[in-house]
């Protein structure tokens, strides 16, 4: 694991864009794994100015977003595809039609699960994954107690991750859905490079479990220290208890 201290969540953005840059730069038609929440941000827009100056395309990738809420209307401005579309999607030059993201609308969810398990397998997997992390050490929307060998489910969110999110909805913790599709902790250990980011002082315990405490399920970001291509960007604020 490379842990890599910057002065401002703009460095972030710039280090974590450079990491897919690389990846695309070796890989034109490289698997992109997509993460929501605000800490990748600054990635998005760094991409989208590259895309924009000339300077990479990201016209043949394809994207797989880790995780969804269930039971949000199409529409809705923080149903994670919506985010994606318009945080990454529209800023670059991928085709929509290349994001995929898990259906938190399906009829069928452990069949949903299986199929997106499938999409990310028959594509050749994830080249390069763009990971955020929960102030419970959570990532996707595996919370803590989640399987270090699970793969794409149904999960129920934890009062802290709705808490942590009712930012998204007007403050009303009430309006954040308590189920959710995420990749399971095993389905993102597969990708082959992880660029996991964090920014500010309420992420420091959570970084620090991941970068120094023991593999455990109760932090699982902790299971990153298994793989063997992890690149974890974070601010001072963050690693201020490593
Ligand atoms: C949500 C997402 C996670 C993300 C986390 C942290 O729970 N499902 O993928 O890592 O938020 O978000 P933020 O970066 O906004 O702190």
């Amino acid at each position: 694991m490379e842990v890599v201290i910057v002065d401002s969540p703009e460095q972030i953005g710039v280090l974590g864009a450079q990491a897919v840059a690389d990846t695309v730069t070796a890989k034109p038609d490289a698997i992109l794994g997509l993460a929501t929440g605000s800490s990748p941000l600054a990635i998005y827009d760094e991409l989208g100015r590259r895309v924009a100056a000339g300077e990479l395309t990201l016209k043949d990738c394809t994207g797989f977003n880790l995780d969804e809420y269930v039971g949000l209307p199409d529409d809705h401005p923080q149903r994670y595809r919506n985010v994606i579309e318009d945080e990454f999607v529209t800023k670059t030059d991928i085709d929509t039609a290349n994001v995929h993201g898990p259906d938190g609308s399906a009829a069928d969810i452990p069949a949903a699960c299986a199929a997106y398990e499938r999409a990310i397998t028959d594509a050749g997997g994830v080249d390069i994954q763009i990971l955020g992390i929960g102030s419970d050490g959570h990532i996707a929307f595996n919370e803590p107690g989640s399987s270090l060998a699970s793969r794409t489910r149904l999960k129920t969110l934890t009062h802290q991750t709705r808490v942590d999110n009712a930012r998204f909805f007007d403050d009303d913790v009430d309006a954040v859905p308590v189920h959710c599709i995420t990749q399971g902790v095993a389905t993102i250990m597969e990708a082959r490079h992880i660029v996991l980011v964090a920014a500010g002082r309420h992420k420091a315990q959570a970084v620090h479990e991941l970068v120094e405490g023991p593999i455990s399920a109760m932090w699982p970001a902790t299971i990153l220290q298994m793989h063997p291509n992890v690149t974890v960007i974070v601010d001072e604020p963050a690693a201020s208890r490593l």
